[in-house]
C-alpha cells in the first residue's frame, strides 16, 4: 500500500444496518471460543457498576475460557443456546447466550426435576431487535422460552437461577416471567462478597 499524506477526505464505508436481527441456535463444542468471548464481553458490560476492573479480568480469565465451555458442553444435561447476529449469514457472531445445566446451588434443597439457568446474557445493543422465527418477541424472552423448551425436553419440572439482588433489570425480567424467590446464596468474586437471590419457576 502507498501512503498518501495529502489525503484528507475519509473513505466512504457503508453504514451499519439500523436493525440487526438475532438468530437463535444451539451451541456445540465448536462454539467454545465464541462462548468464551461473549461470556466475557457480557460479564464486563453487566458488572462494571458492581466489581473492580481487575476482579472482572480475573473472573473472566478463570470462568470464560474455551476450556470451561468445552467442559460444560461435554455434560449430557447441558444445553447452550447462542443468540447470533451479523452480515455474514453463514458465519454470524455470538451476541448473547443461555446456559442450562444440572443445578449447582448448594444452599437450597434440589429436587430431582430441577435444572438451573446458569446464564442468560445479551449485549445491550441486541435486546430490542427482532428475533428470526419468533415474531413480536424480544431476544431475552426468546432465549428464556428456548431454555424452558429445552428443560421440558429433558423432563425437568422446575427452573432455578441465581441473580444478584441488585440486578433490578434482570429481576424485573424474571418476576415478569413468573419466577418466585426460593432462597439466597453468597459467593466471592475477587474481594467482593456477592449476594444472590435464588429464584424458581415451576415448568
Ligand atoms: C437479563 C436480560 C437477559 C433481560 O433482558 P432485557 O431485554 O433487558 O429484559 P426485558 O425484555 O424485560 O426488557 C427490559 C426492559 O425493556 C422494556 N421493554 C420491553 N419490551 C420492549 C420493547 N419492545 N422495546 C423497548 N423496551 C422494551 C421492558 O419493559 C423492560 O423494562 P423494565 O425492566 O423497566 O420493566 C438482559 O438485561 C441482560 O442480558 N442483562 C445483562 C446480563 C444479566 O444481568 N444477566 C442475568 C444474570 S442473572
Amino acid at each position: 500500500m502507498t501512503l498518501d499524506p495529502t489525503k484528507t477526505t475519509p473513505t466512504k464505508v457503508p453504514p451499519p444496518p439500523e436493525v440487526e436481527p438475532v438468530t437463535l441456535r444451539p451451541a456445540t463444542v465448536a462454539d467454545a471460543a465464541a462462548l468464551a468471548l461473549i461470556g466475557a464481553a457480557t460479564f464486563l458490560e453487566a458488572f462494571t457498576w458492581m466489581l473492580p476492573g481487575s476482579d472482572i479480568v480475573a473472573h473472566c480469565a478463570k470462568h470464560h475460557t474455551a476450556a470451561a465451555y468445552e467442559g460444560y458442553l461435554a455434560k449430557p444435561n447441558t444445553r447452550v443456546t447462542l443468540a447470533t447476529a451479523g452480515s455474514f449469514a453463514d458465519d454470524l457472531s455470538a451476541v448473547g447466550y443461555t446456559l442450562l445445566s444440572d443445578p449447582e446451588l448448594p444452599t437450597i434443597n434440589i429436587l430431582s426435576g430441577d435444572i438451573e439457568l446458569k446464564r442468560i446474557y445479551l449485549l445491550s445493543r441486541f435486546r430490542a431487535v427482532p428475533v428470526m422465527g419468533h415474531p413480536g418477541i424480544r431476544p431475552a424472552q426468546a432465549l428464556l422460552d428456548t431454555a424452558i423448551t429445552d428443560a421440558l425436553a429433558l423432563g425437568r419440572t422446575r427452573l432455578l437461577l441465581g441473580v444478584n439482588d441488585g440486578n433490578q433489570r434482570a429481576l424485573n425480567f424474571y418476576y415478569r416471567n413468573g419466577f418466585i424467590e426460593a432462597g439466597t446464596r453468597t459467593f466471592q468474586v475477587g474481594s467482593l462478597t456477592c449476594s444472590d437471590l435464588i429464584l424458581a419457576k415451576a415448568l
